[in-house]
């Protein structure tokens, strides 16, 4: 058996699967955000701690098998965040995590000290504030006291590794999103560590996404019910672990995901940057490969917040009937006409990575009639999320990234709503897979490679994905889209100013 765990930034999600890669028993658990100011993302370490120990005493009670028979462990989890350790292993205040905006001056910094050209020649990326840099020099400024105590700097799901292993142990595709990395080369670059002043000390050791990273402690064991026995592998970010469990491991292919956020990943063989930074370079699970990505950062977040806060006689009706609230609200926007009847949404709640990189942009409703009701509204969310994922596309055909398969995945890639949106706005066939684990599938398959199970990452995407259903963009849609879009980016183009 392999188990696989995604800390997602709504939940942690943990499956266990059979050595034929089919699931043998899953859970889940949520946990809060909190967002102290208008724009701060923040959550607790601890959250995700308790989250991945009742999910494995679940799934372990659930399958009744023997504990050792678990080979390999993959973590996988929102990438980003900041998290602080002391030097007796306690955290030292909460998480900033990946969707976090405070950081818009520490981006200045940062470029400022490595000057533009040589960020992107080593992290591949701009200064952006979703980035844990800028975190880091955040908690510098703001809050000496507690950077004093810092003794080790951990990313989500390594915080997690280190409860479970013992180990300060991170992966090249994670590790990317810090903005330490020297992405080209796959290790800490010690040029921006020396000029931005942060301690290499802090930093975990760097592994390939398949390799094992250690054991699980005795503690741990103790803890979950799990074996001493059993490996715990580098795993990925969450979009890295999404696309080996979407089987995204050459070139052509792509993947859609919507989960908290909305991202546009396609692999690459070699190094590809924008020089223009609108979308990001990261180290990819495949050993010595990359991908490139967009991101929106309000996607699953933006129809969350209008159920959590708009739709909330959708809640009442759907717990009335024993259904899942997005099911009534999916059903509700498919009987909606294409274009919403002219209502747009754009989704910039946190703010707004590809492909603005603006931090202070919010999110609209433009053209509200008395004619609309809540279902145009929902429909009209779809629409802005899947518009914003269109820009990500764009970018990504304007780099000469060639896609011939795209693949639909996360929560709201399993809305046939949304799939077909994207189909008909990407002009393009978007597919699924017949298995939904999405990163927790990715990262067990990594953890099968670790474990000896499987050869290579590779070869074991191509024996055990399985493509499900497919949707073809319907001309009259597309063209309709087409127009839409061309209105949707005017929208931010003249609010720009607004907003600042
Ligand atoms: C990627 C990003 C998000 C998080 C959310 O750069 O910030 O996709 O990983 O899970």
């Amino acid at each position: 058996y392999l188990l696989g765990l995604d800390i997602g930034t709504s939940a942690t999600k943990t499956v266990l699967f059979d050595e034929y890669m089919k699931t043998v028993a899953a859970a889940s658990e949520d946990y809060p955000l909190h967002q102290p100011q208008n724009g701060w993302a923040e959550q607790n370490p601890a959250d995700w701690y308790n989250a991945s120990l009742h999910t494995i005493q679940l799934v372990l009670a659930k399958s009744g098998i023997a504990p050792d028979s678990i080979k390999g462990i993959g973590l996988s989890g929102q990438m980003h965040g900041l998290v602080m350790l002391d030097k007796n292993n306690a955290v030292i205040r909460p998480s900033i995590i990946w969707c976090d905006q405070r950081t818009a001056k520490e981006c200045e910094e940062i470029t400022k000290k490595i000057g533009a050209q040589r960020l992107i020649e080593i992290t591949a990326n701009p200064a952006l504030t979703g980035f844990t840099a800028s975190k880091i020099l955040w908690v510098r400024r703001h809050e000496p006291e507690n950077y004093a105590k810092c003794a080790h700097i951990l990313l989500p799901k390594d915080y997690v590794r280190f409860c479970m292993t013992g180990e300060y142990a991170t992966e090249v595709s994670d590790a990317s999103g810090m903005q330490l990395l020297d992405v080209p080369n796959r290790c800490w670059s010690d040029e921006i560590l020396e000029k931005l002043s942060i301690d290499k000390k802090f930093l975990a050791k760097v592994y390939e996404s398949p390799d094992v990273t250690g054991h699980i402690s005795e503690s741990f064991a103790k803890a979950s019910g799990l074996s001493p026995k059993t490996v715990v592998v580098g795993g990925a970010g969450d979009n890295a672990a999404a696309a080996i469990g979407t089987g995204i491991t050459k070139n052509g292919r792509a993947f859609t995901t919507i989960g908290t956020s909305g991202v546009v990943f396609a692999h690459t063989d070699n190094l590809k940057i924008d020089p223009k930074g609108r979308v990001h370079t990261f180290c990819c699970a495949v050993p010595g490969c990359w991908h490139v990505m967009g991101v929106t950062l309000a996607a699953g977040l933006s129809l969350k917040w209008f159920r959590d806060n708009i739709a909330n006689d959708y809640k009442e009706l759907a717990d009335k009937q024993n259904k899942d609230p997005y099911v009534l609200m999916n059903e509700a926007a498919a009987k909606i006409p294409c274009g919403s009847d002219r209502l747009i949404y754009l989704p910039y709640l946190m703010g707004e990575r590809t492909p603005h990189l603006d931090p202070e942009c919010r999110g609209v409703f433009f053209g509200l009639s008395a004619i609309h009701s809540k279902a145009n509204m929902i429909r009209s969310v779809m629409e802005g999320v899947s518009y914003s994922l269109s820009d990500c596309y764009d970018i990504l055909k304007d780099m000469g990234v060639n896609v011939n398969e795209m693949m639909a995945c996360g929560g709201g890639g399993k809305s046939p709503v949304w799939r077909q949106m994207l189909a008909d706005m990407f002009n393009c066939e978007v597919k699924t897979l017949t298995a939904e684990e999405g990163p927790a599938f990715g990262v067990a398959i990594l953890a099968g490679v670790g474990a000896g199970l499987f050869k290579d990452v590779v070869s074991a995407c191509d024996e055990f994905i399985q493509i499900g259903s497919s949707c073809t963009p319907v001309p009259a849609e597309r063209d309709y889209y087409e127009k839409g879009h061309l209105l949707y980016k005017k929208l931010y183009k003249q609010l720009k100013d607004c907003y600042h």
